[in-house]
């Protein structure tokens, strides 16, 4: 209570000296909040038909959110592939975002982990709450260029009131651990000014952002969301793989009418949607275009952009072995350029004797403007997992940011800031030890530094696109030529929003159920 008022206070002054739009009031600290149990299921559990004002197709980052507002007034299911919490109680820890990222995939894992055909591996999340519950918890908003560029017809006032719902029930002012204090100075000494202190807003310069861990450690992802939602009105089926969608047509239109999924005995549920109802596709921007691809779309409707346009930011970074210990630390802290952002991280890897201490410092490149495309692999079965290529660095402009990122780095590697962590003080910026390969010495060798880039580039997860609103989806995003199947998730971006995604993610998913909300109201009056 006492560290939201002085939270409160602090942002009200940013919001007067910096022109903010938005005083902020953040959630409380508190355990986990596992009331949505009540209306969860073992899909095994569930009769094999049955019928729903909505049923929302993957119960992640945006799906949770959306579920929750449609059920003020709807009769809503949410079908998740992945288990409940509880199975992986590393997903609710801080320090257990390594952890989960390293565990061998077992097909059950909460981080389902795939090689892209540019051989970078990633990860998805395969569990109630989605990739939010894997991620690395960094909370902040989009940035007002996002608005414009998405092609989604946005109400503003909407969405701020959405971020704010989000906000107030499961976002966090981080305590600066001192990892991150050290490398925000280091940012504001390399020239990434001014200091913005805290701030979820996107702005220029470096700035301490949201969390959705609390400074417990605890992870309070968009499953907690669900927690707002109307009990009597919400069904949750886990352990439940949608495998197609079903679709009516007469001699006018064609409609998604239903969903087929499977429960871990191999048995097959139909859910249906009432008259007016829909389908809502919130299965990321994996899930969304296969399923899309899977239902046989192409032949009912010819959509060819289903699974094209598919983007992932590139993540180039060092990572200093310092010479003492450190703690621990999740992202707090972002450096914002019109370029590149800059975002670290300590951990902990397992290794002889002990464990070894890792300060990885990363760049994100923006947008990114290189894309590549999703294809099934099966036909039929909905578990394998679709090739995906992202052709990182095609576009030149990527290219061009990714090395003005890592010449950022290497002055970085100058500051006074950095210079305890060196292991050698006597040699220059080449002091440090590396874990993985150093930045390239000779400051002006251009073609050294296009090559780090190609050579190093792996994901930031915020990979998005396949059903892009223009291409695959209107301006309201619902599937072009088909009624009643909206698709509410990262797969409609062509973008990805602010310095990460999940802010922009969860908002959606309010906001999108807010506005069928409004339209119910306008219907009955
Ligand atoms: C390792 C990692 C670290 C990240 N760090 C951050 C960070 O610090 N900050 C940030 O803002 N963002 C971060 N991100 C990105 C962010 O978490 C994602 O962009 C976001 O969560 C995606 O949301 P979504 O709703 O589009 O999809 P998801 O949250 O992935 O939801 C899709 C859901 O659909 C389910 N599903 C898929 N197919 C089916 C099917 N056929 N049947 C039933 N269910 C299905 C999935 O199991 C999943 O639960 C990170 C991501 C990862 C992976
Ligand atoms: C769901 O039910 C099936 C069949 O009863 C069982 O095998 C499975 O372990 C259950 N899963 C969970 C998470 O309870
Ligand atoms: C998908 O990738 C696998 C190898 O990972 C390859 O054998 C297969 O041909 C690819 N399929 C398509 C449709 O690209
Ligand atoms: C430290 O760096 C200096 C200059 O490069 C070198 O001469 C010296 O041997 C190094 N010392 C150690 C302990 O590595
Ligand atoms: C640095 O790279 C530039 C461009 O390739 C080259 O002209 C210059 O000689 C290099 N400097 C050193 C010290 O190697
Ligand atoms: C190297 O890159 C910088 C920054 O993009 C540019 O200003 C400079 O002209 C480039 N040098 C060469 C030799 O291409
Ligand atoms: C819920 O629906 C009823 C009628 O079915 C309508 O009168 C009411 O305004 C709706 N409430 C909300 C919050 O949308």
């Amino acid at each position: 209570m006492e560290k939201s008022t002085i939270a409160a206070i602090l942002l009200l002054h940013l919001s007067i000296f910096q022109s903010q739009s938005a005083v902020h009031s953040l959630a409380t600290p508190s355990d986990n909040d596992f009331s949505y149990m009540e209306f969860v299921f073992n899909a095994t559990d569930l009769p094999l038909e049955e019928e729903y004002d909505y049923i929302i197709v993957g119960g992640g980052t945006a799906g949770c959110p959306l579920a929750a507002t449609l059920s003020a007034n709807y009769s809503v299911l949410v079908v998740e592939r992945g288990s409940i919490l509880i199975e992986y109680p590393s997903v609710l820890r801080e320090e257990g975002f390594v952890t989960n990222l390293m565990q061998e995939d077992d097909g059950k894992t909460a981080a389902q982990k795939f090689t892209s055909d540019d051989g970078v591996s990633n990860a998805r999340g395969r569990v109630l709450g989605g990739s939010s519950m894997i991620n690395a918890g960094f909370y902040s908003r989009a940035e007002k260029e996002f608005y414009a560029q998405s092609g989604i017809e946005w109400d503003m006032a909407l969405v701020d009131k959405a971020y704010s719902w989000v906000e107030d029930t499961i976002v966090f002012q981080p305590k600066l651990e001192t990892w991150q204090s050290v490398v925000k100075e280091a940012l504001l000494e390399a020239g990434v000014g001014p200091d913005n202190g805290f701030s979820l807003d996107h702005i220029k310069g470096t700035k301490v952002g949201g969390s959705i861990f609390d400074d417990h450690g605890r992870r309070h992802g968009a499953v907690e969301l669900l927690n707002r939602g109307e009990p009597k009105n919400l069904r949750v089926a886990v352990h439940a793989t949608v495998e197609s969608i079903i679709f009516s047509s007469n001699s006018i239109s064609l409609s998604a009418i239903g969903i087929i999924y499977s429960d871990s005995n191999g048995k097959t549920h139909w859910a249906n949607v009432h008259n007016k109802g829909e389908v809502i596709l919130s299965a990321g921007a994996i899930g969304s275009p296969q399923l899309l691809l899977l239902s046989g779309i192409s032949v009912i409707h010819p959509q060819p952009n289903i699974g094209q346009f598919m983007y992932d930011n590139p993540r180039n970074f060092i990572i200093i072995l310092p010479p003492s210990p450190l703690d621990l630390s999740s992202l707090q802290i972002v450096g914002i350029t019109s370029d590149f952002y800059i975002e670290t991280l300590s951990y902990h890897v397992p290794a002889n004797p002990k464990y070894l201490i890792l300060a990885n410092i990363a760049a994100k490149v923006p947008g990114p403007l290189s894309y590549g495309s999703l294809r099934l692999q099966s036909s039929f079965d909905v578990k394998i997992i679709p090739n995906v290529s992202f052709n990182y660095f095609t576009h030149p402009m990527d290219l061009a940011r990714c090395f003005s990122g890592m010449r950022k780095l290497r002055d970085l590697l100058k500051t006074d800031s950095l210079e305890p962590f060196k292991t050698n003080s006597s040699s220059g910026t080449e002091g440090f030890k590396f874990y993985g390969p150093s930045l390239p010495v000779n400051q002006t060798d251009n073609a050294s530094f296009e090559t780090f880039c190609r050579s190093t580039v792996a994901t930031f997860w915020h990979y998005h696109g396949g059903c892009l609103v223009g291409k695959v989806v209107d301006g309201r995003l619902r599937v072009m030529g088909i009624n009643a199947l909206p698709v509410v998730d990262g797969s409609t971006f062509n973008f990805s929003p602010g310095t990460n995604p999940q802010a922009t993610l969860m908002m959606l998913g309010r906001y999108v159920g807010l506005e069928v909300l409004q339209e119910g109201e306008v219907c009955e009056g």
